[in-house]
């Protein structure tokens, strides 16, 4: 059941503007008392600081010469790149992404505290700058080995393959950690469905590129993906068979249709190689 004080919480802000999109807030975010009860709160979409009207906006503009996340950039390939920031360093841009993230995420605490965290932000550039696409946080310091604190794709670009590119992303910096990662539980639904969608095609990649029989602990090791979230996967789509008193995996084939398909509309990917990261010491 919701509290009364709840469900005047999600009714607080109503639509964001960033850069050349307009969206609807979907849930709570914190943003300071005079900002929460405006129709429309403009954003900068390079410092994500935020104003009361398009006027207070326009001004700022003239002033914020910020045309990219700050931070270092790990990653460029065409169009994309990605900035790794520092929750202690680049302390209120990673508050502003924070509040913003927050309009989009319902099931996690905020983190009030950005210091313990660093940021991996998706940019797609153009001539006017590094656009913002998404992001996933990270903690400095996982005790589960957790490789993802928050993942999120801004509404207007959802459902266009980013949210599988950040994955991969977070998936190759624990391979170069030499690590294996989980992202943070609880999973929203499309937390979930993002994450099942991209562990499925890994394993499915990876059986069907190599010839020799693989076990859990191999497909574990070469894509940083958790024995646990091995399993689940494989089980969940009926990957294990009996064969002569054995354990085998094997992909049946209406999984193997079903994935070439999918191949087929994927445009881009992740290139490790283009990845320019050591893991912090
Ligand atoms: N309905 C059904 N399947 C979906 C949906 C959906 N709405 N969204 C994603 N999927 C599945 C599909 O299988 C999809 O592949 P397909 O399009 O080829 O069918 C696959 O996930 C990947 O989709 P992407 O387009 O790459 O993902 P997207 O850019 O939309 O990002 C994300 C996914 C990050 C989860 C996004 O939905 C989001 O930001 N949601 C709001 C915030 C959130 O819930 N984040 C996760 C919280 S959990 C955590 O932070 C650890
Ligand atoms: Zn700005």
């Amino acid at each position: 059941t919701q509290s009364i004080s709840e469900i005047a919480r999600v009714k607080n802000l109503n639509r964001l503007q960033i850069g050349k999109h307009e969206v609807d807030a979907w849930y709570f975010s914190p943003y300071p008392q005079e900002y929460a009860h405006l129709p429309v709160l403009y954003l900068c979409e390079f410092c994500l600081c935020y104003f009361g009207s398009p006027f207070m906006l326009s001004r700022h503009r003239k002033r914020c010469n910020l045309m990219h996340p700050p931070g270092n950039e790990i990653y460029r390939h065409e169009d994309l790149s990605f900035f790794e920031l520092d929750g202690k360093r680049q302390l209120t841009w990673c508050r502003n992404l924070s509040l913003l993230s927050k309009c989009f995420l319902d099931h996690k605490t905020l983190y009030y505290d950005v210091t313990p965290f660093l940021y991996y932000v998706m940019c797609q550039r153009d001539s006017t700058g590094c656009h913002i696409i998404g992001y996933f946080s990270k903690e400095k310091e996982s005790a589960d080995s957790y490789n993802v604190a928050c993942i999120l794709t801004l509404p207007q670009h959802q459902r266009h393959g980013y949210g599988r590119l950040l994955i991969q992303f977070s998936y190759e910096l624990s391979k170069k950690e030499g690590k294996l990662g989980s992202p943070e539980k609880p999973l929203s639904d499309l937390g979930l469905l993002g994450y099942r969608a991209y562990w499925a095609e890994t394993i499915i990649d990876l059986l069907l590129t190599t010839s020799d029989d693989v076990s859990i602990d191999e497909i574990a090791q070469k894509t940083s993906i958790t024995h646990a979230d091995v399993m689940n996967t494989c089980t969940t789509l009926q990957f294990f068979k009996h064969y002569k008193g054995q354990h085998v995996i094997c992909i049946p084939e209406s999984v193997q249709e079903r994935y070439k398909k999918s191949l087929e509309k994927r445009k881009r990917r992740i290139h490790p190689e283009y990845l320019k990261w050591k893991p912090p010491v």
